[in-house]
């Protein structure tokens, strides 16, 4: 699959550089071309000697070197890749990357490519989570990089979370995902998701909502576009910006959101990210509602048309894949592969929304730990960003319907 791909990876200086090693014998095994940048630092974890080895090629590593740049100047290193791959990508090599710096061959090269940066970072949890990092990160993001990982779990350095780097397989499969059809593999395929809230009006002045902020929602219809999807995002109230070229429709109520995503329609798939409100007031007052001098009052409430039911048992036009969320906070899986069946949708990722110890929530958090559910199974993710997350979701769509595309 990666016959005639030129790939040059960065490495620079984190516990992590050896994984690069596995990457290189796994992309050398599919065929790919790898030319490697060993920085400073990533030689201080890995030899030269070890990376040449597995490139069967000089391994680079200074800007001003004569012979290199009589061989393969900098230029041409990071013109010649079909794609550049940093791995691991430290907090600081990010930071400079978020900068533009250019003071030594890997971010010289790295300003200088015009071709797509595959980002892969790996550092301590605090790192990872500083909201320096997470600026440079989307910076990176909005500059059109591809972020794969960090995962959790524990670290070299002892401590336990997010910043791990995403396992070899993961970073392939990524690399895969973006080969097929020129990094496109969505090209041509309208993708609707819904995301947010919604909120049910009670009286002119109140509404019943929920904690959803949109944030999954918002960071798969941008990984499925980058993927080259045609998405319509059916997004309810949120604060969020609507990722570039995706088409939002912005609704309020539950059955604005049914309506909306029935305009969408045909579509090859459908993914229900949003928290929609089982209920509504029966009848929304036109006045705000006053007191009446008792200490308890009743409201109505009816529910809501069901979204993603709707959509999973359509007779005609359905989708080819319908994904739902599960937002339990006991019994997840069971709770999840009993909604896989009454939705009739064709996978339920089952999220845990419960409030964890440190007071944190999935619901308005930027972390996720999923699990998929479908009739083959389970299949359990560790806990990433919402972003991540969002990227190896808009790829296992991307795999399926690439697979399902001729049926
Ligand atoms: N959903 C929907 N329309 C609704 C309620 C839920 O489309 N009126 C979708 C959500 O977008 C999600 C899935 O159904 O993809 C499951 O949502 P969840 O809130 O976990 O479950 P509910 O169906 O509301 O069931 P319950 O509240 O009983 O757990």
């Amino acid at each position: 699959m990666l016959k005639n791909k030129q790939i040059l990876i960065i490495i620079s200086g984190g516990i992590a550089a050896f994984k690069a090693l596995e990457v290189i014998r796994l992309l050398k095994k599919e065929g790919a071309g790898v030319r490697a940048i060993l920085t400073k630092g990533g030689a201080e974890f890995i030899t030269p000697l070890s990376v040449s080895s597995l490139t069967e090629d000089k391994v680079y590593t200074e800007l001003f070197s004569l012979t290199d740049e009589a061989e393969m100047g900098h230029i041409r290193l990071s013109r010649q890749a079909d794609l550049v791959l940093v791995l691991p990508a430290t907090a600081n090599l990010i930071e400079r990357m978020a900068r533009g710096v250019a003071d030594d061959l890997a971010s010289t090269t790295l300003l200088a490519t015009d071709k797509t940066v595959m980002v892969c970072p790996a550092m301590n949890v605090e790192m990872w989570e500083k909201p320096a990092t997470q600026r440079n990160i989307e910076t990176l993001r909005k500059d059109g990089a591809i972020l794969v990982g960090p995962e959790a779990g524990l670290m070299a350095c002892g401590e336990e979370g997010l910043g791990r780097l995403a396992e070899p397989l993961d970073i392939m499969e990524a690399i895969k995902s973006f080969f097929g059809s020129a990094g496109k593999p969505l090209a041509g395929k309208k993708i609707i998701v819904t995301a947010g809230p919604t909120h049910e009006p009670i009286d002119p002045v109140r509404y019943i909502a929920n904690r959803s902020s949109g944030k999954q929602g918002y960071a798969l219809a941008e990984a499925l576009q980058k993927l080259g999807a045609s998405v319509a995002l059916i997004s309810g109230p949120t604060s969020l910006k609507a990722p570039d070229g995706v088409n939002i429709t912005r609704v309020e109520t539950a059955e604005e959101m049914l309506n909306a995503c029935q305009q969408e329609l045909p579509a090859k798939g459908f993914v229900s990210v949003a928290a929609v409100a089982d209920w509504r007031a029966v009848e929304t007052a036109t006045e705000k509602l006053k007191k009446q001098g008792d200490d308890t009052t009743k409201l109505s409430l009816k529910q809501n048309p069901d979204i993603l039911k709707t959509i999973s048992q359509m007779a005609d036009g359905r989708p080819e894949l319908v994904v739902g969320f599960a937002a339990e906070t006991e019994n997840l899986i069971a709770n999840a592969q009993k909604k896989l069946i009454s939705k009739g949708c064709d996978w339920v990722v089952a999220n845990d929304v419960k409030i964890d110890d440190t007071g944190g929530s999935v619901m308005g958090g930027d972390e996720n730990t999923i699990s998929i559910i479908t009739s083959d199974g389970i299949d359990a993710w560790s806990k990433a960003s919402k972003i991540a997350v969002a990227q190896k979701l808009a790829r296992k769509i991307s795999e399926y319907l690439g697979v399902n595309r001729d049926k």
